[in-house]
């Protein structure tokens, strides 16, 4: 059931236009994974490999997230990857100036933070832009059906875009790392940094910075196999996700009115019990050898 809402929502998020990115990038970047993964991860945006391929983290941050994950003893493929925004947004590099003057200055402000500054740069090589909060805000909708399809136990996200499309603009990853988050999305939220940040840090920080992150990871392999949150609680209240639109229906738009999935509301008090759930963690404990986690009841 869930796996055909997938397949239904990868094909309606094939044509969305909520939002101008989908005119210059080769194609939609929807998430792939465990149908009834126990964790979810979520990232900010397909980058220039994601974009080509079609196909979340396939590049260097996608290279080195699935290291950590091994590290922290989870198999890529029993999680669901995707992302807050599911266009690559770029500006060529030819098309990006050097900043010259005080007035520039600003502008290169603006381009930390992810704007372009045309003119700056040089070559053909496509320059990752940093969504706007108004393109995440259009793409939300695709990512709250996929919690909604996936179900699962751990929410992870990766940097801020990802965070602060569930958790609000005012969220900081610096303030929250590694810990459960309580959530309306039926399942608590582990903020962590973004893979591509770590390949971005200084050279001699990056194993300190990859061994943090894999202890992040970990915190949410825990969670996701946690009686707490197996247990009913808050947390496991489910919560408003409204899928953007019945099956069969244009996808997701901002503004779209929005029924409950009712079939997975009747499976959810015994996410446990779901007999689809696939044993999704492998881990080493305490360093006493790998043990493979049964598969969660
Ligand atoms: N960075 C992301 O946030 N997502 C991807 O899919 C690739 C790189």
């Amino acid at each position: 059931m869930a796996a055909r809402s997938l397949n239904v929502l990868r094909e309606q998020a094939r044509g969305c236009r909520n939002c101008p990115l989908w005119a210059r990038a080769t194609q939609t970047v929807f998430g792939e994974g465990a149908a009834h993964a126990a964790i979810l991860l979520v990232g900010e945006q397909p980058g220039d490999q994601e974009d080509r391929q079609g196909r979340p983290f396939v590049g260097p941050a996608g290279h080195l997230l699935e290291t950590a994950l091994a590290r922290a003893g989870i198999d890529r493929r029993q999680t669901y990857v995707t992302n807050a925004v599911k266009h690559f947004k770029w500006v060529a590099a030819d098309q990006l100036r050097r900043p010259r003057s005080a007035a520039e200055s600003a502008g290169r402000k603006q381009q930390a933070k992810g704007h372009a500054v045309p003119g700056e740069g040089r070559g053909k090589r496509r320059i990752h832009q940093k969504p706007s909060t108004t393109e995440v805000r259009a793409c939300q909708p695709w990512l709250l059906a996929e919690i909604e399809a996936v179900g699962p136990r751990v929410i992870v996200c990766l940097g801020a875009t990802a965070a602060q499309s569930l958790l609000g603009g005012g969220f900081r990853v610096t303030q929250g790392r590694g810990q459960p988050l309580p959530s309306p999305y039926g399942a608590p939220i582990v903020a962590t940094v973004h893979p591509a940040s770590i390949l971005r840090g200084a050279p001699d920080e990056r194993e300190a910075a990859l061994a943090r992150f894999v202890g992040d990871l970990r915190a949410a392999a825990d969670l996701a196999g946690a009686p707490s949150v197996r247990s009913s609680g808050p947390l496991d209240r489910r919560p408003a996700i409204r899928p953007a639109r019945p099956e069969g229906e244009a996808g997701p738009t901002s503004g779209a009115k929005t029924t409950r999935v009712d079939e997975d509301r009747k499976r959810r008090p015994g996410v446990a019990s779901r007999p689809d759930r696939r044993p999704a963690i492998k881990r080493t404990a305490n360093g006493n050898g790998r043990l493979a986690r049964r598969a969660l009841p």
